[in-house]
């Protein structure tokens, strides 16, 4: 569908080359020197039908090209449900890539063909970019924020993988693939090996780092319930409102005062430069399993199990 876009706009582009140089040609010659041809002939100063055509026809050509884009800019950003997920973390000089269920690899992405697969994606230290240029792809990828990107591969094979942003000396060496496998082979290729989930490891980082501590299975006045954070509505001290997803818990939790729960104080100390970003990717499963629906029922957002942590506070 990119490839589509592509070609209008480069037949677009010819036609105007093409017209533009027709007519260089054709003036040169008419009025080249010594050609017989009226030069003193007072020309035409104004026709409005000509004027309203060459204004009214750009204008439509760019519409489409703006409407086209867009709607393929909004698909390309809105990622369907039920995507196989994929965190990715870009640094000098490799790409760690780590699935929902705890495989990791390095420098190669395996996907399954006919599934979407959505990439959650954030740089350890510069601006990276991810690009698959068969699945005509690009993403930069930033320090400091959660992008996310999706695609559905329709035919297996093995893909190239760039980084597209000079990120250094080794940059050009940054490279990689993406591997499309049939479903079965996918399946397959999930089991190869011991794997810890994300939500187990984020769970033993949740008390290594003390977050237990205030977020405790029991109610504290200090700190708002985990249980049944993750997806809820959050209304902030300010009276705004935000969805809790992973970037707003990944904030919470490298800078806790930045987005404080109404009715709570800034009590939780910065976990800036302490947390690597690997550990917030397991952390931040785990916060997500604490509101998976359970058969007890979920939402008011107590603790199902034990620990919560987030939105503002927590104790080291
Ligand atoms: Cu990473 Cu260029």
């Amino acid at each position: 569908m990119v490839d589509l876009l592509y070609i209008f706009l480069l037949l677009v582009a010819a036609l105007f080359t093409f017209g533009i140089c027709a007519s260089i040609i054709y003036f040169v010659l008419k009025y080249r020197r010594g050609a017989k041809v009226d030069r003193r002939r007072d020309p035409n100063h104004s026709n409005t039908a000509i004027e309203i055509i060459w204004s009214v026809l750009p204008l439509l050509l760019s519409m489409v090209i703006f409407g086209w884009g867009a709607a393929l800019y909004f698909r390309a950003h809105q990622p369907p449900p039920d995507c196989h997920e994929v965190n990715v973390l870009a640094k000098q000089w490799m790409w760690h890539i780590q699935h929902s269920g705890g495989q990791r690899e390095i420098n190669t992405l395996h996907v399954p063909v006919g599934r979407p697969v959505r990439l959650r994606m954030i740089s350890e230290d510069v601006i990276h970019s991810f690009f698959v240029p068969a699945f005509r792809l690009k993403q930069d990828v930033l320090p400091g924020r959660y992008v996310t990107m999706w695609f559905e591969a329709n035919k297996a094979g093995r893909y190239h993988l760039f980084c597209a942003e000079y990120c250094g000396t080794s940059h050009s060496k940054m490279i990689g693939e993406v591997v499309a496998l049939d479903p079965a082979e996918f399946a397959e290729w999930l089991q190869g090996g011991p794997v810890q989930a994300p939500e187990t490891a984020g769970e033993l980082l949740f008390a290594k780092y003390r977050c237990n501590t205030c977020h405790t299975a029991a109610i504290n006045p200090r700190c708002p319930p985990l249980g049944g954070l993750f997806g809820s509505k959050v209304t902030l001290q300010d009276g705004t409102r935000l969805t809790a997803d992973e970037a707003y818990v990944r904030e919470s939790i490298l800078q806790p005062n930045a987005k404080i729960v109404a009715g709570y104080q800034a009590l939780m100390p910065s976990f800036t430069g302490q947390i690597s970003e690997l550990e917030l990717f397991d952390l931040v499963a785990y916060l997500k399993s604490l509101s998976k629906p359970t058969p007890a029922g979920t939402s008011s957002g107590n603790q199902q199990r034990d620990g919560p942590l987030p939105p503002q506070e927590e104790k080291r």
